[in-house]
């Protein structure tokens, strides 16, 4: 788990952050912040680099989007969803984790 202040998060720029050793790309939107997995599932680019609109992020390389708020692919090339982490957030503190395996 990683704990980041929220207030320096600027809306629409995600940042790339660790969460137990994999690479983690958190976005704040409005009052809200969704982290999914930094590495694009069509090919290897860091999502943090790309352009956010409302809740969707494009990945700069190819131009696929996807959901922030589910890791859902939008739109090709990709066409499988990342993987998305679990955001909590006290006050100001949020507290990034892995979403724990349902059996
Ligand atoms: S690497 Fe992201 S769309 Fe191709």
């Amino acid at each position: 788990m990683t704990q980041i202040p929220f207030d320096s998060l600027v809306a629409g720029r995600p940042i790339e952050i660790d969460v137990d050793g994999k690479p983690v790309c958190l976005t704040r939107v409005g009052d809200e912040a969704f982290a999914v997995s930094n590495v694009c599932t069509h090919s290897y680019a860091e999502l943090s680099e790309g352009d956010v609109k409302d809740f969707v992020i494009e990945c700069w390389l190819h131009g696929a989007e996807f959901d922030l708020r589910t890791g859902a692919a939008l739109s090709l090339p990709a066409t499988e969803a990342l993987e998305t982490f679990l955001v909590e957030r006290d006050g100001n503190e949020l507290t990034i984790s892995q979403k724990s395996k349902e059996i």
